[in-house]
């Protein structure tokens, strides 16, 4: 369901739109914001981290180079000068002048015109950065439409000890000995495999379930395989195609 706990029998998966609607507009834009929150996707999942002078923004890359017409690590770059970059030009001429936005401008969009985020800690040094985050998703009145992901445990923790009221997932490539006790330890909500993961060991979908954590996987993008994690039992599927995927879904 929409919440991205436990999904009931025969309920459709949870539909996450990778990057926002990434196949179809520029990733970590609002116009992929908007394109995903258009296609019926639970959660839009964006990557935040933050400039220079500490202003959380939706970027993937440690640097602005693919996705923007400038160059640079974000750590690098002022806020002021984030605001200059065109991060659509990159993807089709149609997206010229799109922005970098600002995890508070995209935040504010969401509670405007509804849907939820799944926030993915990108990159974070320290307990600070990541609670310059979470004071955005306060200030901006979100906190019950924020689900927090990251490949990083520490994440998960500053988080825990922040706003314990956050759902929070695990991203992992590869599977741990015991995922349900990395679960219990980081007091998981989710945990959230690539595909490949998966696929070598798909009971520990059932054994998360017995143990009250649910999972979402990533980055699925055809039929044939959103119907083997859906036999699998998973919660949530992670994907650039959300519109398909919601109609696969829902067509079942
Ligand atoms: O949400 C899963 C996925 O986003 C993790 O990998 O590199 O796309 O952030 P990446
Ligand atoms: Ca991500």
């Amino acid at each position: 369901g929409p919440s991205g706990h436990l999904r009931p029998e025969g309920a459709p998966v949870t539909v996450v739109a990778h990057r926002g609607a990434s196949s179809s507009a520029p990733e970590n834009t609002m116009f992929a914001q908007e394109v995903g929150r258009r296609s019926g996707a639970d959660f839009i999942e964006n990557d935040v981290q933050l400039t220079k002078d500490g202003v959380p923004y939706l970027l993937h890359d440690t640097t602005v180079d693919r996705t923007t017409d400038g160059t640079g690590d974000i750590r690098t770059l002022t806020a002021a000068q984030l605001d200059t970059l065109d991060a659509g030009s990159w993807f089709s001429p149609h997206f010229a002048g799109a922005r970098v936005p600002t995890l508070a401008a995209q935040l504010a969009d969401l509670r405007t015109r509804g849907g939820s985020l799944l926030l993915e800690v990108k990159r974070a040094d320290t307990r600070e950065q990541v609670a310059a985050m979470i004071d955005v998703v306060r200030a901006e009145k979100m906190t019950d439409r924020v689900f927090v992901q990251s490949f990083e445990p520490r994440h998960l923790r500053w988080v825990h000890e922040l706003a314990p009221e956050l759902p929070l997932g695990l991203l992992r490539s590869t599977l741990d000995a015991d995922p349900v006790a990395v679960a219990a330890d980081l007091h998981l909500t989710s945990y959230n495999p690539s595909g490949a993961a998966l696929d070598a060991r798909p009971g520990v979908v059932a054994e998360l379930h017995r143990a009250g954590v649910a999972t979402m996987v990533w980055t699925i993008d055809s039929a044939t395989e959103w119907r083997r994690y859906d036999e699998y039992g998973v919660d949530g599927i992670i994907t650039n195609r959300p519109a398909e995927l919601a109609g696969w879904s829902q067509a079942r």
